[in-house]
């Protein structure tokens, strides 16, 4: 039965380390301020086992001594595995498909070259349906699409760069499509698919917190962002803050795709709805 944050006073797993409620609001308190998301009790369970494992792995008695070696240490990579513990990587290929239906008319209509920011990539089957959706619609793809691909979980993104995925995530990548951008595995890599080179050069990943000003591509102006199903996880100043500053990257006139439960219209002034989960900046 999951206890809520009222009820327990520690949290225990066997052979881990216990959490108390104090580490789990200290946690809580680290990855809002660390990366924008709002930890839920519901995730007492979840956050009592990766804190205690990684208390584990570095030899620590405790949750807070853990807590402690993050905070004084605000450089080390044990914050990237610290924020994975919190970040959920959901994702597929063509997922909400109207979105590419959307971003190929959009495409077609303007006929000039395009820039494009899949903010919160996670595993990169986004920003490869993008890249499909852009080489399958312009006549010169390779000199005229630019992809931005990022995600603050260094794991994803690194996954994302790789571009090897089992067949069964591949699924939704019509057949005739899979078959021009993807090779097949064989031997070890049976049961495998893998991006094919042209596609996954015009995909530039990198790592980029949003609510971070650091990192942020400043100076380019994107034609079209993907931010979906990630802000939902934010409060609503950060929202806020985040929207003006997709705002600031973006021409006039380009799409903000967003997530099939996110709804910023009372937000901004510097979108406007054009339906079914996409923002024109106005
Ligand atoms: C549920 S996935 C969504 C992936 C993809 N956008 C989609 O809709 O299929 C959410 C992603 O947001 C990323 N994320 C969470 N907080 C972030 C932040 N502060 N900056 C950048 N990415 C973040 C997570 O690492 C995760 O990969």
């Amino acid at each position: 039965m999951t206890q809520s944050i009222e009820s327990f006073t520690s949290f225990s797993l066997p052979g881990l380390p216990a959490m108390t409620a104090a580490d789990f609001e200290r946690a809580a308190r680290l990855i809002k301020s660390k990366a924008g998301l709002v930890l839920g009790n519901h995730k007492e369970d979840m956050t009592a086992r990766n804190l205690g494992l990684s208390a584990k792995r570095l030899n620590l008695a405790r949750i807070s001594d853990y807590l402690d070696h993050l905070e004084r240490q605000p450089e080390s990579d044990e914050w990237d595995r610290f924020i994975s513990i919190f970040t959920i990587n959901h994702t597929a290929f063509y997922r909400e498909q109207h979105h590419f239906d959307i971003l190929a008319k959009f495409v077609k209509e303007r006929n000039k070259p395009i820039s494009v920011w899949s903010s919160t990539c996670s595993t990169g089957e986004e920003a490869y349906s993008i890249a499909i959706t852009l080489h399958e619609t312009m006549a010169a793809p390779e000199s005229s699409v630019h992809i931005l691909a990022t995600d603050i979980d260094a794991d994803a993104v690194k996954r994302a760069e790789q571009g090897v995925f089992n067949l069964d995530r591949v699924q939704p990548v019509p057949q005739h499509l899979l078959k021009k951008y993807f090779r097949r595995g064989t031997g070890r890599f049976e049961g495998k698919a893998k991006v094919k080179p042209p596609l996954q050069q015009a995909v530039e990943f990198g790592i980029v917190n949003l609510v971070s000003a650091e990192g942020w591509p400043h100076g380019q102006q994107f034609d079209a962002i993907f931010c979906r199903n990630t802000m939902i996880y934010f409060d609503k100043p950060t929202q806020t803050k985040l929207l003006a500053r997709f705002a600031k990257s973006m021409k006039p006139g380009g799409l903000l795709f967003v997530g099939h439960s996110e709804n910023f219209s009372q937000m901004t002034s510097d979108f406007k709805l054009q339906g079914q989960t996409v923002y024109v900046r106005v």
